[in-house]
């Protein structure tokens, strides 16, 4: 199979890094372009025959509008977005090339690809797409395909309702106005592991969460229903002395598990 040439707009770092280093392992040509590289978005554009963009959710959209239109119809236009919806419209939009959207479902530091899941939309063209699956296959991650409404949908829970529970108890403890170093003295082992994420997502990368959760297209509907389960939590504890609540989780587990 011939070698392909890929260039990675965001691969100086986080995902973009970690799919550079992926598809060099694979014996590609891979050039990484960041707002620092001497190589540009466009030069990208010009000399490969993929084409990466993996910048901040914020960048994404005028990133795709810049590269799209220079790419030719025998070229791939990929994304690494943690939402498929509005950059998979852009790049169809704004390209007449081949199109997969891609989401790996995990971050830049994962060791090992077992059990870890990809998303991969078919967007235009299969050369492209076939290629990709087989990188992703023989490195041994778990793909799914879905459609960009099926991601969407699916990260309203994966990530949006998570993320914002995660958001709501580090907002909630901050206001108690105890540091993290305060409460772990006092802390189990299931408390320890919850700050961890806490400490995670509010000192990481507090952007790439805020952008997960408030660019989803069901984010709404998410915060509806867990401002109504708090609600009802509420209502249940004063009206069942515990034994209510206890019940609606005997209920809820029915269907969960
Ligand atoms: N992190 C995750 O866990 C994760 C998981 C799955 C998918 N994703 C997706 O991956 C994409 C990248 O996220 P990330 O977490 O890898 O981000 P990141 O670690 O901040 O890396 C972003 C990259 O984009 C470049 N960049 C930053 N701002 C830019 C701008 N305004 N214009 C052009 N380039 C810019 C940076 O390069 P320079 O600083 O060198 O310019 C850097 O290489 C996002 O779409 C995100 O949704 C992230």
């Amino acid at each position: 199979m011939k070698k392909m040439i890929a260039g990675i707009i965001g691969g100086t770092n986080g995902m973009g890094r970690w799919l550079a280093d992926l598809l060099m392992k694979e014996g590609c040509r891979v050039h990484v372009i960041g707002r620092k590289t001497q190589m540009t978005a466009e030069d990208a554009a010009q000399i490969c025959d993929v084409v990466v963009v993996s910048v901040p959710i914020a960048a994404t959209a005028e990133m795709i509008a810049r590269v799209g239109p220079l790419l030719k119809k025998d070229q791939l236009l990929m994304d690494l977005t943690s939402l498929k919806k509005e950059p998979m419209a852009l790049m169809l939009a704004h390209s007449v090339s081949e199109v997969v959207g891609c989401h790996p479902l995990f971050g830049p530091q994962v060791a090992d690809a077992k059990n870890q899941n990809i998303v991969l939309c078919p967007g235009r063209g299969e050369a492209g797409y076939a290629w990709l699956k087989n990188v992703f296959d023989k490195n041994g991650y778990s793909l799914v395909e879905r459609t960009p409404d099926e991601h969407d949908r699916m990260m309203a829970i994966v990530q949006v309702l998570n993320h914002l529970n995660t958001v709501a108890l580090g907002l909630a403890i901050a206001e108690t106005g105890l540091s993290r170093a305060e409460v772990d003295s006092f802390s189990t082992p299931v408390f320890r592991s919850k700050m961890d994420i806490v400490e995670k997502v509010f000192t990481e990368s507090p952007e790439l969460y805020a952008d997960i959760i408030a660019r989803n297209p069901d984010t709404e509907a998410m915060f509806n229903i867990y401002e109504r389960m708090i609600i009802q939590m509420r209502g249940l504890i004063c009206s069942g002395d515990g034994v209510n609540l206890k019940e609606a989780m005997e209920a809820a587990a029915k269907k969960l598990f």
